[in-house]
């Protein structure tokens, strides 16, 4: 297995199904050994698998279409929300996450205070990267196979299912349920094996490394990103690592309600008494009687977030600098960014229920201002601190000098 540079016992661990699987794996023997490219024989499936798209009901969907390896695998569009189903016509109701360093991620769990941390999509709700595959594979307006048994059987079609068996047992296809656990546990030690998941090669990590310096405006960006009295950025996407010298991942793995503009986009939010809470559901139901949590999401890493074609859960930004200006004006300014009453008063936090909009963080700088404050940085110091985002996208090529 490759040496990962942060240690693997923060990847997500397996859900119920892929533990069997590993039972499995561990009777027929064979799943450890390598398949080339340092990847597991498992992990060399996950490859096919992400992006086979033959796997789902409309024969152009794969894992890969969305989360696209060209783009830090995330989508290549420009849509709020992907389109998915048997005819392509069926609306999602979330953007997709990049999946780049999304395996370092802990499992689902609870903080001493009862607060979720850690856990897989932006409402934490699959507790591992194996069990978060069951979703998109099933879902009616992703790859939408009707059940477990419509999915094996195009499994058991594909070009790579001889591979398939002499990794998970000749008779693997039996049982569609261990068949289901294996193409879960193929799919996760993909995203947790393979490097190109978790390159490091971005600007920002040859300049942790010392091999390139940053420009006077990514330094000030930085330092902007850091300081608490400024951008206070750093308190939830952290930019320094953990005590054992591992790299930074940007995200603290906790959830924040940050009060997005609802995205008229969405064609679910055509439905006035729809609101997409995350944490306290609708898609995740186990927090659904803890009213504090609603509208809260995970703190996304910003890592490649330079590469995104729109921001948020909910997609409402199509521009980066937009983004942080929102972050960064949202209560000095509201009326940029929200709907305004007949009386001129933006109408904040419209993508929430009434009752609900009292979550939104107000507390945390930036987002401790009042209408007609000054904002906690300047468009110029917006503009270095996107300059420092930049140095975060993978890929990076050191110029080399004249
Ligand atoms: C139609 C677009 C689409 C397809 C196809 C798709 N995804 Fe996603 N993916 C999404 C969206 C949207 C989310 C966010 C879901 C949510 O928060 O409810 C997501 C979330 C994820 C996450 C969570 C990342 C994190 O940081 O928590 C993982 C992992 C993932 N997808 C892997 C996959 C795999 C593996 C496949 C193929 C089996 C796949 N996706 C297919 C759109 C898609
Ligand atoms: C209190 C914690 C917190 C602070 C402070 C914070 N963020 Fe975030 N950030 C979040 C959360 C939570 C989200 C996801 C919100 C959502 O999607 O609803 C997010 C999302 C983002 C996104 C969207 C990324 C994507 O993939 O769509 C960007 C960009 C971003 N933050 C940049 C910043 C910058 C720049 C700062 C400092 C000016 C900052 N954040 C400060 C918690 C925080």
């Amino acid at each position: 297995m490759r040496q990962l540079k942060r240690p693997l016992h923060r990847a997500g661990r397996l859900g119920r199904r892929g533990a069997a699987a590993i039972a499995l794996l561990a009777l027929s023997g064979c799943g450890g050994s390598p398949a080339g490219n340092g990847l597991s024989q498992a992990a060399a499936l996950g490859a096919q698998i992400f992006q086979d798209r033959s796997l789902s009901a409309s024969g152009a969907q794969a894992c890969s279409t969305c989360h696209n390896p060209n783009n830090a695998h995330a989508q290549v569009n420009n849509l709020a929300v992907q389109l998915g189903g048997q005819n392509l016509d069926q609306h999602g109701l979330r953007a997709p996450p990049s999946l780049r360093y999304a395996g370092f991620t802990p499992a689902a769990a609870f903080d001493a205070g009862g607060n979720p941390v850690g856990g897989f999509d932006r409402d934490g709700r699959a507790a591992s990267l194996a069990e978060q595959a069951q979703g998109p594979l099933l879902a009616s307006f992703e790859m939408a196979n009707a059940s477990v048994a419509d999915l094996v059987g195009r499994l058991s079609r594909a070009d790579y299912a001889d591979q398939f068996k002499q990794t998970f047992g000749a008779a693997v296809f039996d049982s569609p349920e261990l068949a289901f656990s294996g193409l879960q546990y193929a799919l996760q030690q993909y995203q947790i094996e393979a490097q190109e998941f978790h390159p490091y090669d971005s600007k920002y990590d040859l300049y942790l490394a010392g091999r390139v310096p940053l420009s006077d405006a990514e330094m000030h960006g930085l330092a902007l990103f850091n300081d608490p009295g400024k951008g206070n950025c750093a308190a939830c996407h952290p930019s320094t690592g953990d005590a054992n010298g591992a790299a930074p991942l940007f995200t603290n793995f906790r959830y924040g309600n940050l009060g997005i503009p609802r995205n008229p986009a969405i064609p679910a939010n055509a439905a006035v008494g729809y609101f997409d809470l995350g944490v306290c559901g609708p898609l995740r139901t186990d927090l659904s009687t803890r009213p504090t949590l609603c509208g809260s999401f995970k703190v996304p890493t910003l890592r490649n977030v330079a590469t995104r074609k729109v921001f948020f859960h909910n997609g409402a930004f199509g521009d980066l600098t937009q983004a942080v200006t929102f972050l960064v004006r949202r209560d000095t300014d509201p009326t940029l960014w929200y709907p305004v009453d007949g009386n001129g008063t933006a109408l904040k936090f419209n993508d929430l229920p009434l009752t609900i909009q009292a979550n939104v963080d107000t507390v945390t700088p930036p987002f401790n201002r009042q209408a007609g404050m000054a904002p906690a940085l300047s468009s110029d110091e917006i503009n270095d601190l996107v300059a420092f985002l930049g140095t975060l996208s993978d890929g990076y090529t050191p110029q080399s000098s004249p």
